[in-house]
């Protein structure tokens, strides 16, 4: 880190990225744009990507543009020309990865959630802070304009006392009984290789979205089911028991005295990525959807009465200082999906710059993580469970 690229404008971080399936791509293209639309004092450099199959990982390297290839994970953390490790790889992969990062004093960037329970991002949480590495979890949907409108709302008192948090994440692709576990894209059928189903791949980002806007739980009760009890594996091509959470739906006390539901499956026939949530104040109330991610519907008490009602902001315009949104288009033109991931490495790579940790650091994730705890022991005592602080 602090090479001086050609033009000697911008410090380059050379990024070595783990992993090259969905987040992979979603990262490179974050890493590819950022500069090209937000001022910053440092510049990624895709310096090397990682797979273990070799010409998997050359043909993502050419289509990307990284400039080498490894198939060893821990070879990549030997390079002294990487800065920063970004973790694309399963959740299993997450603790060790780090950890041994941590320790060749990587920065890391390492994808949600962060580990396979709250013991294991407990171990994390204490790499990174014993060897002071920046580090960041990609909870990316904080970075969307509109959800983080909802912050700046919250934080300026406009709903008042918070009454009550409302948040789904609805999917469908696993219904039929014919899908494997385990392996190259079901590796979240496998308990082995995600830690759980649907609570920590889909729920925690709806724990994280809600810890952020809403403070702290106290407390969880929850059930679980596992539809399907027996799949196929893809790596032992045996039937094998299955050890995920298919759906997942709790009740939560937050420290403010609000009271949640949350609900996750991938049973909900029709709904591909629903994540939805509403809040709802004393004086306002905020509801947000991701299939409509640039709009937030806002309800505000205060307005005239004839004229009271749920208003969609389209969350697009600068004059109206919506957030991130002068970096990109015209006011009214949207962005989508891919654009939180940039502004998520661009507030990291300002943070680098000012020396500032950028949320949500490793220390952020493990609270989502102990939220993710209480609720599958809860699902398993079938008592309430307090959350851990
Ligand atoms: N932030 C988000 O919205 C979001 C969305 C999807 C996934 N994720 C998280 O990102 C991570 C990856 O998920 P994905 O959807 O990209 O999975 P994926 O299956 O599409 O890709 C995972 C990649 O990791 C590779 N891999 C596995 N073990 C490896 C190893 N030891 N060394 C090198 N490469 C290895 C696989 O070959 C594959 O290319 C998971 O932790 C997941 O929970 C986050």
């Amino acid at each position: 880190m602090g090479r001086r690229n050609l033009k000697g404008i911008m410090k380059e971080l050379r990024i070595g990225l783990i992993g090259c399936g969905f987040m992979g791509r979603a990262h490179s293209n974050a890493y590819r744009k950022v500069n090209q639309f937000f001022d910053l004092k440092y510049r990624p450099v895709l310096a090397a990507v990682c797979a273990r199959n070799h010409d998997h990982a050359a043909a993502f390297a050419a289509r990307w543009g990284y400039e080498s290839v490894e198939t060893d994970w821990k070879q990549l953390l030997r390079r002294p020309d990487i800065d920063a490790v970004d973790i694309c790889t399963p959740n299993q992969s997450h603790a060790p990865i780090a950890i041994a990062a941590a320790r060749a004093g990587k920065i890391i960037l390492c994808e949600k959630p962060l580990a396979m329970n709250a013991a294991q991002g407990r171990t994390m949480v204490q790499a990174v802070e014993r060897a002071r590495v920046p580090n960041m979890v990609w909870y990316n949907y904080r970075r969307v304009p509109a959800v983080t409108l909802a912050k700046r709302l919250i934080e300026e008192g406009r709903l008042g006392k918070i009454f009550h948090y409302r948040a789904k994440f609805l999917q469908d692709w696993t219904i039929s009984p014919d899908l494997p576990q385990g392996g190259a894209g079901l590796w979240r059928l496998d308990v082995k290789a995600a830690g759980s189903g649907v609570t920590g791949d889909l729920l925690a980002h709806c724990i994280d979205t809600a810890l952020w806007l809403n403070g702290s739980m106290d407390s969880v009760t929850a059930m679980t089911e596992t539809f399907i009890k027996r799949r196929k594996h893809t790596l032992s091509g045996k039937v094998e028991k299955v050890g995920i959470d298919d759906a997942c739906a709790f009740l939560a006390r937050f420290r403010n005295g609000s009271l949640a539901t949350f609900e996750s499956t991938r049973y909900a026939r029709g709904h591909k990525a629903l994540y939805t949530f509403e809040i709802n104040g004393e004086k306002a109330s905020i509801a947000w959807d991701l299939h409509d991610l640039h709009r937030l519907a806002y309800f505000d008490h205060g307005d005239e009465g004839r004229l009271r009602g749920w208003r969609s902001i389209h969350v697009t315009d600068h004059g109206g200082e919506h957030p991130y949104m002068d970096k990109w288009w015209v006011p009214g033109l949207q962005i989508g999906y891919e654009h939180s991931f940039v502004h998520q490495v661009a507030d990291f790579l300002a943070g680098l710059a000012d020396g500032k940790p950028v949320s949500p650091t490793f220390r952020d994730a493990l609270a989502t993580q102990n939220v993710c705890d209480a609720v599958l022991k809860s699902a398993r005592t079938h008592r309430w469970e307090k959350v851990a602080r």
